[in-house]
This record gives structure tokens, C-alpha cells and sequence, in this order.
């Protein structure tokens, strides 16, 4: 393998793209169509995969004000900030944006490995570098029954996929989570088997909803969130949503996830959102939406059917969970 370690550039990586030039690349075409045609589109109008960026040239972005292509308002910086699951700094909620003041998510190394022509060990700066960076207002739907609404920063896997070239051999993707036990409370207790672990089929992976993802809210990725990388699916789980990744690693067997390992029962590796399928201990029907009092019914593959169910065709559910 070739191991390929340069100096990091002086460039933060959210402006590795200037903002108003990825903000205008994707137009709002609900918007804009519904609005042409005084018709509201179907979800299916949108597989064309353009998002919210309402932004002109040099203007500001009001992220508070962004919505997802339901129509979906987006969640307020502080509750995406201050209601988290990343067991690296502790098992409550509040614990990631109390505990994470401490950790350095820079300098950092990615490694992608395994079945590529191209593997490859880089600084975040020279990693991130060939991808241009876009907004997406995601729909979260946690295995706890909560769900948020995020305007994420980041980039298709699909376009790091065709650069590191996967062989024939990788049928599947592993990511890995940093292991810094100085830093990270929680990875001084053995709540979890260090590190976290999370998988993809390739296919998944590849999928154009699937981001890596680099910030939120316009800006990177606060510690608590996952910083500086983590990966989000959001037709899944949110624990397939790995945060602080350092290794991308192609691999011919489906690869083993954190929560499956733990509970081979109860988690699955596909995680795909499913209201009809309830988790052992609680119906996965219905979720809380952070900042709303009543209850939303849970939809299948968490709103995203249309670009995703194609995937699964043909497959039990039940038994795949
Ligand atoms: N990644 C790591 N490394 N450690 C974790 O504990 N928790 C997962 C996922 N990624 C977790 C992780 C779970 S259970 C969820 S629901 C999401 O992160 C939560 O993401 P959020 O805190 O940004 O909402």
C-alpha cells in the first residue's frame, strides 16, 4: 500500500471552495418548479438530487431559514449542537457538547485502504481537497425514535469512491473512528468496544444521498457533531452515521458495526429506517421531531424511498433489519 503523507495546507476546509460558488451550484428546483407551475412536486421530481441553496452571488445564507425538500424546517443550531449520541464523550445526551472541549480534530489523517488502485494515508486538507463541498438540509432519524433536521456540509462518497478506484474485491466499505482515550472520556470506560465501526455495501455507498460530511450549519463541524469527518446515510439509522472517521477501508465481506457487535439482536447491519420493522423493545412506527411536542409517523427508508428502495429490492427486511 502506498502510504502518501503531506503537509497540510494553510487552508481551513471549508473554504477549499469559496461559498457563494457551491452554495450556486445546486439550485433550489422544488422551489423553483412548484413555483412556475403553482404545483407542489412529487418526491420523485427530485431524483435529480438538487438541494436547497437559496443564497445568491455573495449573499448571505440563513441556515435557520433552510427547509428539507418536504418542506421540513430545519432544527436550531443548538439543539443539532446539544442533544447527541457519541459515546467517545459519555452516554447522555448533553455529555458530547460537555465533554468534547478538549479534543483536537486537527491536525487529522484519513487512511483509505484495502481493495483500490488507489489507497492512499492524507491530511484533511489534501483528503478533502479534490471534493467541492455543498449544503443538504437531511432528515435524521435516530433508533431511539428522535429525529432532526440538519443543513449539512460535505461531499457525495460516491465521488472519493471513484477516485480510490474499489477492485472488484471491495463489495463493501468499513469506517473507523479515531481511538484517543486522552481526549475522549469515554473511550476510557468500555461502554463500547473502541473503536466505533460502521459499514456499507458498496452499492450504498455509492448512493447519491451518501455524504461525507464535513460541517453544518455552514460551518465545520463542531466537536460533538463528529468532527472533522464523519459519514451520514439518511434513509438509515443514525448510528450508521459514524462520527471523527479515520480509515475507509474496502473489504470483500460485510464488514462488522459498533452496535451490531454489541447486540447482535436488537441491531442490524443494514439499519435501514423502517416503521413496519420495530426495534425488540420499542415500535419503530412513530418519532419525536426535536422542538415538537407530537408525534410524526416514522416513513419508510426515512422519507428517502424513491433513491433508495431500488437497493433493497427483492430483500426480506425483516430478516435484513
Ligand atoms: N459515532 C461514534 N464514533 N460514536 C458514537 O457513539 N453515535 C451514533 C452516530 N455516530 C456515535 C457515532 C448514533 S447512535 C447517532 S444517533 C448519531 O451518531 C448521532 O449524531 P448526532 O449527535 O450528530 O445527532
Amino acid at each position: 500500500m502506498i502510504i502518501r503523507v503531506k503537509r497540510p495546507s494553510d487552508v481551513p476546509s471549508s473554504e477549499i471552495t469559496p461559498e457563494d460558488v457551491y452554495l450556486n451550484r445546486r439550485r433550489f428546483i422544488r422551489q423553483a418548479a412548484a413555483g412556475a407551475a403553482g404545483l407542489a412536486l412529487a418526491p420523485s421530481a427530485l431524483a435529480a438530487m438538487e438541494w436547497p441553496s437559496p443564497a445568491g452571488p455573495g449573499q448571505q445564507v440563513d441556515y435557520s431559514k433552510l427547509k428539507s425538500e418536504l418542506g421540513e424546517p430545519v432544527n436550531s443550531y443548538k439543539d443539532i449542537t446539544h442533544y447527541n449520541n457519541f459515546y467517545e464523550f459519555g452516554t447522555s445526551k448533553t455529555d458530547p457538547a460537555e465533554n468534547s472541549g478538549d479534543f483536537h480534530p486537527r491536525p487529522w489523517t484519513v487512511a483509505v485502504e484495502g481493495h483500490v488502485k488507489n489507497p492512499g494515508s492524507y491530511h484533511l486538507e489534501e483528503f478533502l481537497a479534490p471534493y467541492k463541498l455543498e449544503d443538504r438540509v437531511y432528515r435524521m432519524r435516530c433508533v431511539e425514535a428522535w429525529s432532526i433536521v440538519v443543513p449539512w456540509r460535505g461531499f457525495p462518497l460516491a465521488d472519493l469512491v471513484k477516485r480510490v478506484e474499489p477492485t472488484g474485491d471491495a463489495k463493501f466499505v468499513q469506517f473507523t473512528t479515531i481511538v484517543r482515550p486522552s481526549q475522549m472520556p469515554g473511550q476510557r470506560t468500555d461502554v463500547l468496544p473502541w473503536p466505533y465501526i460502521e459499514g456499507l455495501r458498496l452499492d450504498e455507498a455509492t448512493n447519491p444521498l451518501t455524504l461525507l460530511v464535513t460541517g453544518l450549519y455552514g460551518k465545520d463541524l463542531p466537536n460533538q457533531d463528529g468532527a472533522p469527518l464523519r459519514l451520514i446515510v439518511p434513509w438509515k439509522y443514525g448510528f450508521k452515521g459514524i462520527k471523527s472517521i479515520v480509515r475507509i477501508r474496502f473489504v470483500e465481506d460485510m464488514p462488522h458495526n459498533t452496535w451490531w457487535v454489541v447486540n447482535p439482536h436488537e441491531y442490524g447491519f443494514y439499519a435501514n429506517v423502517n416503521p413496519n420493522v420495530p426495534h425488540p423493545r420499542w415500535s419503530q412506527a412513530t418519532e419525536r421531531r426535536l422542538g415538537e411536542w407530537r408525534r410524526r409517523k416514522t416513513l419508510m427508508f426515512n422519507g428517502y424511498g424513491d433513491q433508495v428502495a431500488q437497493m433493497y429490492a427483492g430483500m426480506d427486511l425483516h430478516r435484513w433489519f
